[in-house]
This record gives structure tokens, sequence and C-alpha cells, in this order.
């Protein structure tokens, strides 16, 4: 069991932040990572279509023999998880928006909480009722900002665009004297560092990726599923192949991959 490999998805590119994390802390693990681009983006779809993708990918990867999947997206862990769990329950089904939750409950001290996110996310209210059933009390302020991912996507970075875009967003009246911001989709520790530099260290801005490995390589630890010894493979697979998915895949998992179009729904 220890030495099959995780699966992980999302609906593009983003769950590679947290699989370039894992990658990081747990050096003999395989990796099936699925990116769901011919759905992207999932920020914009309905409940019910997110779930219905999501369950789709997750039964994917548990037919490649996966020892644990991990929904490496905000808005399928919102819309999808318990869904998913209903249907899979013989192997662990990580969300990222636990880890991100439980950060906050041992850790917070400030006095405003800023969360930013996809429709699919900001909408369900998942964070804040998560985050009041573990902190009472606690105020939690967020915004949707659905043009970041695609954004990210494209590949505008550090970029005019990104700068135009993030000050109109930052500058909301919602997140006006935050002192901590989550990064509340898979995507955003790519523009981490921007963020940053438009709250001149004012901000606090929660690194997701690196809470969200964290807290599954913990979790792998407890159930005694970490490989120790096993010759680690990566395995990348979209559901729409596209030249540009492949060149940001190899750069922000810093690692040669080939990339295989694999269409689940054909
Ligand atoms: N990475 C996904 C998330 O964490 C969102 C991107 C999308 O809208 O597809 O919510």
């Amino acid at each position: 069991m220890e030495n099959q490999p995780i699966g992980i998805f999302d609906s593009g590119i983003g769950g590679l932040t947290i699989a370039y994390a894992l990658k990081n802390k747990l050096p003999n693990e395989s990796f099936i990572y699925f990116g769901d681009t011919k759905h992207l983006p999932y920020g914009e779809k309905s409940h019910e279509a997110i779930k219905n993708y999501s369950l789709q990918i997750a039964l994917f990867l548990k037919s490649k023999k996966c020892k644990a999947i991990v929904i490496a997206c905000n808005s399928a862990s919102a819309s999808a998880y318990s869904f998913i769990k209903d249907h899979i329950k013989d192997i662990p089904i990580y969300n990222a928006i636990d880890p991100l939750v439980n950060f906050i409950s041992c850790n917070y001290k400030g006095k405003k909480l800023g969360i930013i996110g996809t429709k699919a996310t900001i909408n369900s209210n998942i964070y804040e009722d998560k985050i009041n059933k573990q902190s009472k009390g606690l105020k939690v302020f967020s915004l949707e900002t659905p043009l970041l991912a695609p954004m990210i996507e494209e590949g505008f970075i550090n970029h005019e665009i990104s700068a135009t875009i993030l000050k109109k967003y930052l500058n909301n009246k919602k997140l006006q004297n935050i002192d901590t911001l989550i990064l509340g989709c898979t995507h955003y520790p790519l523009i981490k560092k921007e963020i940053e530099k438009f709250y001149k260290g004012n901000v606090k801005v929660l690194d997701s990726a690196e809470i969200i490995s964290d807290f599954i390589t913990l979790e792998l630890q407890k159930s005694n599923l970490i490989n120790t010894n096993g010759e680690r493979k990566y395995h990348f697979v979209v559901s729409n192949y596209t030249r540009s998915f492949e060149k940001s895949a190899f750069y922000f998992f810093k690692e040669n991959i080939k990339l295989e179009e694999i269409d689940i729904w054909k």
C-alpha cells in the first residue's frame, strides 16, 4: 500500500503548488496528478457540476491504485469533499480547506481575517462556517476574486495586468484593515509575493500550499502510508492538452514532466 502513488487533482495548474510542496516534504512518494483543463475554471461552475467532475476524477485516481487522494482545489473541496467521501470510503481523501481552518484555530491571534477565492468557494461560505465552528467569534471577511485563477493560468504574474487586477480586488472595502489573508485558492501561492508586495509587509499572507502539505504529511504519517523506500514516479494527466499547461506545469513543478491527455469523459 505505501508504495502506491498519491492522487492529486485540480481544475488546472493550481494544484501543482500543493504537489510541489508535497514533493519536497515526501521525497519518496509517487504522484498521479490530474488537471481538469477541459472544465476549467471550476470557480465559475455550479456546485452540481463541480461535484460530478470531481467524483469522476477521484474514481479515475482510485482506479489507478492511488493510496490517498488530495483535492488540491478549494472550489472542488468546497463542493465535492463530502460527496467524494460518501463514494470512496477505503482510502483517505484530503481537502484543501480543513488544513487552513485547523491552522487558524491553532495559530491565529489577529483581529480581522480576510479570505480570497473563487466564486464557488466564497459563495459556499465554507471557510466562515468551518472557522466559526472551531474558533468562535472570529471575524472573517471574504471576497470573491474570479479573475485571479484565469490570470495565473495565462501566466500574468508580476505583470502590469496582475498588478492592476490585484489592486482593484485588494482595495475592496471588505478587506480593509485585515491583518492576515488566507489564499483560498490553490492557484494563488503563485502570486503570494505580489500580494505581499501590495501590502508592504502590513498583512500576513498565509501560504496555503505549505500549510496544506504539512497537514497531509502528518496525516499520511499517522496512517502509516509514507513510502520510505520506493522509487518515485510522477505521472501528469490533463483532460484537455494545451501547450501552455505543459509549459506552466514544468515551470511550477520545477522538474521535467511529460503530460498525457486522458479525457475520462469520452
Ligand atoms: N484552483 C482552484 C481553487 O483552488 C480554482 C481555479 C478554478 O476556478 O478552476 O479553487
